[in-house]
């Protein structure tokens, strides 16, 4: 039996309602190769290989789509067969479309004989709209030597960052690509301290034979996090070669400056890492305030990578760029208070703020979620 392959093209309201993952659903269960994705002017396309009856009940699948989608019209052309294929995946659509066989390509998810699937290891603690919306531009006031030391670093670092990934602070100096680069190196760096800061702890716990109080999984957890923003950037941007050499060379440095400066003040690094999450937060505040502004119109229409859309399980309907850049400011806003916090606190002493009970639990208190938030972090005073 000689398989047959077709390209597809489906017309209608058929972007934002699922018609993809419903095209693969369908496509697994009749055992359909090939892949679908979202084409540029409002179309869902893809390819699609199997025998002939496989491929005639996959149209009518086509032809239906998913509940909330309504079909006009669906074309198919029968193209030349491909070998090797073993799947049927979702492509996401991405900002230029000659380079899109590439980035396709770019850290696919490889099926398996057995595997159904991986979820995230430490879920997301979900957010509400009204709670994302409410996340605002903060800075704490410097008190300590250190303190000022802290936010020095961090200007510094700023600089560098901003002439590295080409950042230009006046208004509709920065287009999609331009974010999109500086994104991925922000989170490259960001995904850092909290490892370095976990793995310290975690080695000064056994070393020391003592107890570490709650803190580890929470600084592990950040640097988790801090990763899903940089895989979820890079499902929507392929970094050049260049990219790559300065978060190699960001990463080596980096990382050894960040496990010294831990072993010497680790409250100072809590606090550094606060106040480089204050510019985080304000980083996608201008994203989203120019796209709001119609200055990214790239973005306008851009969906979320099922990357995203199952790690923050985003409710259909609030799958887009923007509500992508919610979840993330709001996920920054977190990590800035609990840095924050940290910073605050005697850290061979107290436990861990953000996983510990509270005797009174009705009185405002750290919380993993976005409960209640101090975006200056929490004093010492308030909660141990
Ligand atoms: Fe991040
Ligand atoms: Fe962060």
């Amino acid at each position: 039996m000689s398989d047959k392959r077709i390209s597809f093209k489906v017309d209608g309201e058929v972007q934002g309602v699922n018609f993809r993952s419903y095209t693969q659903k369908q496509a697994r269960s009749i055992g359909v190769t090939g892949f679908v994705t979202n084409a540029s002017d409002g179309t869902v396309q893809g390819e699609a290989q199997g025998s002939a009856d496989q491929l005639k009940e996959f149209v009518q699948h086509l032809n239906k789509g998913p509940s909330a989608a309504s079909v006009s019209g669906v074309e198919h052309n029968e193209i030349s067969s491909k070998s090797g294929e073993n799947s049927f995946n979702v492509h996401q659509r991405h900002f230029s479309s000659s380079e899109s066989s590439k980035i396709q390509k770019f850290f696919e998810k490889k099926e398996t004989e057995l595997v159904r699937r991986t979820p995230a290891a430490w879920p997301h603690h979900e957010f509400s709209p009204e709670q994302m919306n409410a996340v605002t531009v903060a800075h704490r006031e410097t008190q300590t030597r250190a303190d000022k030391a802290a936010l020095v670093a961090v200007k510094i670092l700023r600089w560098g960052l901003d002439v590295a990934t080409g950042y230009k602070h006046k208004q509709g100096a920065m287009t999609e690509e331009k974010y999109m680069i500086r994104n991925v190196f922000l989170e490259s760096v960001a995904g850092v301290p909290g490892m370095v800061a976990g793995m310290i702890r975690h080695l000064n716990s056994m070393r020391r034979m003592k107890r570490d109080n709650g803190w580890i999984e929470t600084l592990l957890e950040e640097s988790y996090n801090e990763r899903m923003h940089l895989l979820t950037f890079l499902k929507m941007s392929k970094p050049g070669p260049f990219m790559r050499l300065m978060v190699l060379g960001a990463q080596g440095i980096w990382c050894n400056a960040l496990f010294f400066a831990y072993l010497i003040s680790p409250r100072t690094v809590h606090r550094f890492v606060g106040y480089l999450e204050e510019e985080a937060v304000y980083t996608y505040t201008r994203q989203i305030e120019d796209l709001d502004a119609g200055r990214l119109p790239k973005w306008e229409k851009l969906q979320a990578p099922d990357i995203a859309v199952d790690y923050w399980k985003m409710p259909e309907g609030h799958r887009t760029m923007r509500d992508l850049l919610l979840y993330i400011r709001a996920d920054e806003s977190k990590h800035r208070e609990v840095n924050h916090t940290l910073g605050n606190l005697n850290q061979k002493e107290d436990p861990n703020p953000y996983a510990s009970e509270y005797k009174d639990s009705s009185k405002p208190h750290p919380s993993k979620d976005l409960a209640y938030t101090k975006p200056t972090g929490w004093e010492r005073h308030e909660i141990i």
